[in-house]
């Protein structure tokens, strides 16, 4: 088995508002090993974007702070470092790619400018080799003609190649992880599918590990090895995708599934929402902050938070396999090693996939 390479431990974001204290992310731990495909899944506002930018230390300030934990990467707790240190992190260990290409890309310079910058920068690489190198990374993103397309700007890219451009220059500096954030939200459904397909065929050909972002758990099936899912500031259900999909042990985790159409799957007409809304971050309940929205729900729930704990090994059904019919997919990692947990006091009760969505 892989050896960890991200280990976030216990950690807290806040941030001071009028409205009293927002608890964003709240005692959070989950870690990534060396080339593995982790995913952080939630609805929107759940903490999600906020524990990327955590790891990066790039939380809004002064309103935003990370109040307690570690973020051990390379054996290093990246909430220690100076600034200084902390600026090479970023530079050339963590790549981040953000939803939306057109904040992060700089419209008045040219393609192959804010590929080669970073290549000089941080690389050490002249001008010429820069050149070259940006060449090939837009090759190696599928940008056809890189002779035609360094010169040009963001604005002559199409959402989807300048996708592919955020992901050349975040492989630019040759990270070991890379936290891609809702990297496919914004484009349509088949360009979505390219991009996902590209950043995971990277990712295992360049050994790279990824922390993929979404609010879609309909995306990760068939791109994450294990899945994180976050609810009001937490990690309430984490497991191989396997092990979500074939038995959600989290009526939220459960909820989700039925209300995100699969990019891997023919579309189904019968897809469910889920009912309510997340609770207010600045007033969490005692106990289990789903219950207002839950099916499941029993007396203690509303006195007693559920913690996260190991579920019984129950063997998924056959046919919930995440991957195409016919299609080979890696092994998931073994459950003696990574347990299934859940933070629901009912867990063993919910299990089972609605048969009317497969
Ligand atoms: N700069 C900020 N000031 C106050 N609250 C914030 C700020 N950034 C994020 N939050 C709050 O933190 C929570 C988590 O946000 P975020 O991580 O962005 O959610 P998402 O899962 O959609 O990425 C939300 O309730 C959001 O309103
Ligand atoms: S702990 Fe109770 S309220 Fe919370 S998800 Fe489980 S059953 Fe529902
Ligand atoms: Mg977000």
């Amino acid at each position: 088995m892989a050896d960890t390479l991200l280990d976030v431990r216990n950690l807290s974001t806040q941030f001071s508002t009028r409205g009293g204290i927002v608890r964003a992310v709240d005692d959070v731990s989950w870690d990534v090993k060396e080339g593995e495909t982790v995913a952080l899944v939630g609805e929107s506002g759940c903490g999600k974007s906020v524990s990327a930018l955590s790891i990066m230390r790039l939380v809004s300030q002064p309103a935003g702070e990370i109040v307690g934990g570690q973020v051990m990467f390379k054996g290093r707790d990246l909430l220690t470092l100076d600034e200084e240190a902390m600026r090479r992190v970023r530079g050339r260990e963590i790549a981040m790619i953000f939803q939306e290409p057109m904040t992060s890309l700089n419209p008045v310079l040219s393609i192959g400018r804010q590929l080669t910058e970073g290549l000089e920068i941080h690389m050490g690489k002249t001008p010429q080799q820069a050149r070259v190198r940006a060449g090939e990374l837009l090759s190696m993103v599928g940008i056809s003609d890189p002779e035609r397309r360094l010169p040009q700007y963001p604005h002559q890219f199409s959402g989807g190649m300048r996708q592919r451009m955020m992901i050349a220059m975040a492989l630019s500096c040759e990270p070991s992880l890379i936290l891609a954030d809702e990297p496919t939200t914004a484009l349509d459904v088949t360009i979505q599918a390219q991009i996902l397909e590209l950043m995971k065929d990277l990712s295992r050909r360049l050994g790279v590990a990824m922390l993929m972002i979404t609010h879609n758990l309909g995306v990760v099936a068939r791109y994450a090895d294990r899945v994180n899912v976050m609810y009001a500031g937490r990690i309430i259900e984490r497991g191989t995708a396997r092990e979500l999909y074939g038995t959600p042990r989290h009526p939220y985790t459960l909820g989700l599934l039925r209300s995100v159409p699969r990019l891997d799957e023919p579309r189904r007409s019968r897809l469910a929402p889920i009912e309510g809304q997340p609770p207010d971050l600045t007033r969490l309940p005692a106990g289990c902050a789903f219950l207002p929205r839950c099916a499941f729900r029993v007396e203690r729930c509303a006195t007693e938070r559920p913690p996260l704990r190991e579920i019984e090994r129950l063997e998924a059904p056959a046919r919930a396999t995440p991957a195409r019919a016919g299609e080979a997919r890696e092994p998931a990692p073994s459950n003696d090693v990574l347990p299934h947990v859940s933070a629901c006091w009912e867990a063993e009760r919910v299990g089972v996939r609605d048969e009317a969505r497969r």
